[in-house]
């Protein structure tokens, strides 16, 4: 199971997301970043993979692109699909995995935004995946993910804590109107890349006791540029762009969050 495959963590998912990046936000104008994209690319079909709660999804079709939407946890589309019919878009949104996943269709322009790729655990996965949206992009079709850059430490710290050891991530109010706080625990392998977490959910009365509590495991990869560089070519992609943020920035250097745009060869 991952994190966003239970039905709590996605019907609150839009709630301490928004609480989180209030605090920390890395993805500022992920947003914009990809309508352009969509915009530029998109005159073929445009699919959101690892859509969620449908953050870009939902974006697009408020500026009139109508992407088809998947995601691997069924909550998440659900969740997904409410909010586009309550907001009156008949979008299509289906549960998948992105390393197999064949919607009957294809698209010029694939989007994996906000760290979708990096939930994949492990080299092989990631080639499958990146093998199978090719199937899923006309040619020439365009898809633009993101990687976060492996940081030393960050890393070392990781590798020396539990995946039990706790620190205070935020509070933020959930669906039923209960304060929440929201503890996370990562520790990092260097062999595998894998950082492995378990997020913990403690529910609190209206005098701050803990009334309940629930744990949910999250893997994450860790993929060096170099790695990443190999494995498109592998894959049969050009790399058109690689960009330092969502505002285009240098992606030399010490960009942390790398964003890269690359073509079906
Ligand atoms: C960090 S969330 C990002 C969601 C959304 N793109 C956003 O910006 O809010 C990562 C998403 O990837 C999905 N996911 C994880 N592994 C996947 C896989 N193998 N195939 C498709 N989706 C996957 C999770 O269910 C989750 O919804």
């Amino acid at each position: 199971m991952d994190l966003h495959d239970y039905e709590d963590v996605a019907e609150n998912y839009d709630l301490y997301l928004d609480a989180m990046y209030r605090s920390e936000d890395s993805h500022a104008g992920f947003r914009e970043f990809y309508l352009d994209f969509a915009r530029e690319h998109g005159q073929g079909g445009v699919i959101d993979i690892a859509c969620g709660t449908g953050a870009v999804l939902l974006y697009l079709a408020e500026h009139g692109i109508m992407a088809d939407g998947t995601d691997l946890s069924e909550a998440m589309c659900r969740v997904a699909d409410e909010k586009a019919r309550r907001m009156g878009f008949a979008l299509r949104i289906f549960p998948a995995d992105m390393t197999e996943f064949s919607s009957g269709r294809k698209y010029s322009c694939a989007i994996i935004a906000r760290s979708g790729f990096m939930h994949l655990p492990t080299p092989e996965l990631q080639r499958a995946a990146l093998l199978n949206i090719r199937e899923n992009l006309t040619d020439g079709g365009m898809l633009t993910f993101n990687t976060f850059d492996p940081h030393p430490f960050f890393q070392a710290q990781q590798m020396n804590t539990k995946d039990t050891d706790y620190t205070l991530r935020l509070e933020y109010t959930n669906r039923q109107g209960r304060r929440e706080r929201i503890y996370n625990a990562i520790s990092y392998d260097p062999y595998t890349q894998i950082m492995s977490g378990n997020w913990k959910f403690e529910t609190l009365d209206e005098s701050g006791n803990v009334i309940g509590e629930r744990v949910r495991p999250l893997k994450m990869r860790q993929t060096y540029r170099e790695e990443m560089k190999y494995l498109l070519e592998l894959t049969g992609y050009e790399i058109v762009h690689v960009y330092g943020g969502y505002h285009r920035e240098s992606g030399d250097g010490s960009a942390k969050n790398v964003i890269w745009c690359v073509r079906k060869k």
